[in-house]
């Protein structure tokens, strides 16, 4: 496993001039369970927006979907800015499969933005309620399989870790809902992924 030193690296950790002291990042102190206790946040809403939509609760379901854009947003950037460049180290196919379902997972939370943006229930019909729970499963699959990355983070070094602590810090302290970071910063982030594959398979 490579090392990366704290402070030098700006592949490991897209941030460039942006590295943080220990102090900082102390309070982050496990990224297994930052990542799990995330993971719990979104599958409770994910459930309960099913339930929302089960009951046409339009005021809830929008509620719910808010927080799910709230919460998954600095998740997903330090996925993808931190932890999934870590491990494509492990394994190439694996970090580029959770990528593709990060794709589903924007396109299914602007979506479910998109289908609730509507005011009073009475604009909604029964096909808009079954779309929205329809778009459930897939983001619970995803919340699932990427919770079982814990046993991959395992394998991870005292460096990787340090970097990740960076990543969740600064997700959380920029603040970026999923969409927002979808639409500002992601696509910067995946060309700094194709330019390492090139020059891993150059
Ligand atoms: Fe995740």
């Amino acid at each position: 496993m490579p090392a990366h030193p704290p402070g030098e690296d700006t592949e490991f950790l897209p941030y460039g001039d942006r590295h943080l002291g220990k102090e900082m990042v102390g309070q982050i102190l496990d990224p297994s369970k930052e990542l799990q206790e995330d993971h719990r946040q979104a599958r409770d809403g994910l459930l309960d927006l099913l339930k929302a939509c089960q009951e046409r609760d339009l005021k809830k379901a929008r509620e719910i979907v808010a927080f799910i854009d709230a919460v998954a947003g600095p998740h997903w950037r330090w996925e993808e800015e931190g932890l999934y460049p870590a491990l494509r180290q492990l394994s190439e196919d694996l970090a580029h499969s959770l990528l593709r379902e990060h794709d589903e997972v924007i396109e299914g939370v602007a979506r479910l933005t998109e289908l609730f943006k509507r005011r009073g229930v009475s604009r909604y019909a029964p096909t808009d309620w079954a779309e929205a729970a329809g778009l459930v499963p897939r983001l619970l699959y995803h919340v699932a399989t990427c919770d079982g990355l814990v046993i991959m983070m395992e394998k991870l070094g005292e460096d990787e870790l340090f970097s990740l602590r960076q990543a969740i810090f600064l997700a959380r302290h920029q603040g970026l809902t999923l969409l927002e970071w979808a639409r500002q910063r992601r696509e910067t982030t995946l060309l700094q992924w194709e330019e390492a594959h090139r020059r891993q398979t150059a």
